[in-house]
């Protein structure tokens, strides 16, 4: 009989030979997986709780497997915990050392159960702990942005349609345009933490366990919203990992819209921002230069995230139930997803603060780019002129200044009324700026009334209200 000449792979009993050092790098994940090993344990802890329980452990190997890995966790901690290539992934690496610690006990952990329901478990724990950690991040950003937004309630800028000025606005209204958008993304969030919440643990390898085990009470030791209810199912699909990275990619998506907009009115041609020095870099050539290097970066980090997406979609397709090793595939992209929606996250978090509005620049912009010519358009359609009409004749105005180098408001009413006898001395309130933004006064409008409460019931949402 062939002898294994290593005994320290768990399944060494089966195998005549070993690993070869490329096979053993090519299918090991400790040095990814080992970040999930406070899930590990937290999950270990609770499947020997259930064991004990049911009677499958006697209440000593429980006792020693809690021993055990309290000291493992001190381990982790310090730093001092040896993770071997050798023991593959994380599971088997704290697996092997409990035994080490505390013999026999150690051992019997593995009671019904499998690496393939411990490992969906271990990630579905990871991903809810990430969930929770981005959805703080996320109020923490949309408080700062609420904070700006106030400061700037009232303040014009120009809103743009196909990059062109278009009408005017509030810059708070323009930052609460991002604070819906955010807002959905912590929706989204939320409700794939709900399909993220169920225990795989039970399924074991595929089929479920001879053991008299209690799911449900691991379910709730783990605060699990409840088992998954199929055990094949429970072990092979990562719908939920891909279902997060498509919401972090939406997320993602948003945050390089946001980027794009600040990189633009960094930009001396607009002069719409100042973006604090501490969130820019100097160019080592050009003495100059200041770069908008934070959102240049969150637009450039948005294109790893979609490829995750890809990749764990690409990962999971055509693949039979129920457990394959493909799936060990899916942590590298999940745990960047999650790093780098938290990294964005974090970082915009304190760049918003130190945004300042430069309200003269925004003005310019307003008045070279007619903003409120919808403004005499619609004054001439209240007067009972067609739309279309209106819209030719404010057209024909347009041209005139344009001419004149000058804003609507400062053509004289004589100059004015050549375009429509209904035009009149009323119209240079209609015509200011202030007199555009205060117009626009319902719900979701740009009047910095709506602005202010709009801000007030954001407020309400987050402080859960
Ligand atoms: N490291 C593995 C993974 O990430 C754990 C499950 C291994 N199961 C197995 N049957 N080889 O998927």
């Amino acid at each position: 009989m062939n002898q294994p000449n290593s005994t320290q792979y768990t399944w060494a009993g089966r195998f005549s030979e070993p690993m070869s050092d490329l096979v053993k790098r090519y299918t090991a994940s400790v040095d990814f997986d080992k970040r999930m090993w406070r899930q590990d344990i937290r999950g270990s802890l609770a499947h020997a709780r259930m064991l004990a329980k049911q009677a499958i452990i006697s209440a000593e190997d429980l006792a020693d497997i809690q021993r055990g890995m309290a000291q493992i966790v001190s381990e982790i901690e310090a730093g001092t915990f040896e993770w071997s290539l050798d023991l593959e992934d994380v599971h088997l690496n704290i697996e092997k050392h409990l035994t080490a610690l505390v013999g026999d006990a150690g051992k019997r952990l593995h009671t019904g159960r499998s690496r393939n329901d411990q490992v969906a478990t271990d990630i579905r724990l990871y991903l809810r702990d990430s969930i929770d950690d981005i959805q703080v991040m996320l109020k923490q950003f949309q408080s700062a942005l609420l904070d700006l937004a106030e400061r700037e309630a009232a303040t014009p800028m120009p809103g743009f349609t196909h990059l062109q000025v278009a009408q005017p606005i509030t810059f708070g209204h323009h930052l609460l345009a991002w604070f819906e958008m955010t807002k959905r993304d912590a929706e989204r969030f939320a409700d794939v933490r709900k399909r993220t919440n169920r225990l795989p643990l039970g399924a074991a390898a595929l089929a479920g366990t001879t053991y008299p085990i209690d799911r449900e009470f691991v379910a709730a030791e783990l605060g699990f919203e409840g088992v998954c209810e199929n055990s094949l199912d429970a072990v092979s699909d990562r719908d939920f990992a891909i279902e997060f990275c498509a919401a972090a990619a939406l997320l993602m998506m948003h945050f390089s819209r946001m980027s794009e907009e600040l990189v633009l009115w960094m930009n001396p041609r607009f002069g719409f921002v100042k973006i604090a020095d501490r969130f820019c870099t100097g160019s080592s050539i050009m003495p100059q230069k200041k770069n908008p290097d934070v959102p240049e970066l969150a637009r450039g980090k948005t294109g790893r995230v979609y490829g995750h997406l890809t990749a764990l979609l690409t990962l999971m397709k055509c693949q039979p139930l129920a457990y394959n090793k493909d799936n060990q595939e899916d942590k590298e992209p999940l745990f960047d997803a999650v790093d780098t929606v938290t990294d964005t996250l974090r970082i915009f978090a304190d760049m918003i603060p130190g945004i300042t509005a430069r309200p003269d620049n925004m003005r310019d912009a307003l008045r070279q780019g007619f903003a409120t010519a919808t403004d005499l358009a619609d004054y001439l359609t209240r007067k009972g002129l067609p739309f279309r009409d209106a819209h030719e004749a404010v057209g024909l105005a347009v041209r005139r200044a344009e001419e004149l180098g000058v804003d609507l408001p400062q053509l004289s009413l004589t100059e004015l009324q050549t375009f429509s006898p209904l035009i009149g001395e009323d119209i240079f309130g209609v015509l200011t700026v202030e007199g555009s933004l205060a117009a626009r006064n319902h719900i979701g409008g740009t009047a910095p009334e709506q602005v202010r409460a709009a801000i007030e019931r954001a407020r309400g949402r987050l402080s859960g209200g």
